[in-house]
């Protein structure tokens, strides 16, 4: 097996199983931060459980001349993030914890809104060696899977929905 590949129902269950641990924890959010665009769809999956507002931020790692530049960069950002989050309970969501660099520029920019706390949840972690580090101040990390790094593939990059599923055996394999 060279890739993984998810059906929209193992993302539900990954997500399920997310939330029954962060309610585990004890960690209470005020608001779920969703990293799109791959953090969007598990974000709002994740309401369904965590009936929380969901707040948005758009990072990219491409300039305005669309060439790759070396930090992750603001692309949308919470208009008056810093009335909106100071004292809040922030869970930070993404699909993928792959390199690690944005959910740690995200992670960074959040804490200077002054949020109370900060969790940071993903459905798949990628066991590799990472580029970026998780800030000290995260309350609490959880992925849905560790997975081995090969190349995820989401239901929702899919162009054919029917052929994705036929292709994903159980378990995403
Ligand atoms: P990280 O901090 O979450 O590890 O993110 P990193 O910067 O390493 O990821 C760069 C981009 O690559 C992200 O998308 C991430 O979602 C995507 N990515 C990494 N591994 C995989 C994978 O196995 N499968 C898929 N489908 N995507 C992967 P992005 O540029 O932020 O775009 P978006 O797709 O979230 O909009
Ligand atoms: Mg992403």
């Amino acid at each position: 097996m060279d890739k993984y590949r998810f059906t929209y129902n193992d993302i539900h269950r990954t997500v399920r199983s997310l939330a029954e641990r962060i309610g585990q924890s004890g960690y209470q959010a005020d608001v779920i931060v969703a990293i799109g665009s791959g953090g969007y769809i598990p974000a709002r999956i994740l309401r369904t459980f965590i009936d929380k507002p969901i707040l948005t931020v758009g990072v990219a790692y491409y300039d305005a001349n669309n060439k790759p530049s070396k930090m992750p960069r603001k692309v949308q950002w919470i208009e008056e993030a810093e009335r909106i989050l100071q004292g809040q309970r922030i869970l930070l969501v993404d699909e993928v914890d792959d390199s690690r660099a944005t959910l740690e520029y995200c992670v960074r920019e959040l804490l200077s809104h002054r949020p109370s706390s900060i969790a940071v949840a993903v459905l798949h972690n990628k066991l590799k060696h990472k580029k970026g580090s998780m800030p000290a101040e995260v309350a609490l990390y959880l992925a849905g899977r560790d997975l081995e790094d090969k190349w995820i593939c989401y239901p929702w990059d899919a162009e054919d929905i029917d052929d994705h599923d036929r292709q994903a055996g159980g378990e995403g394999i």
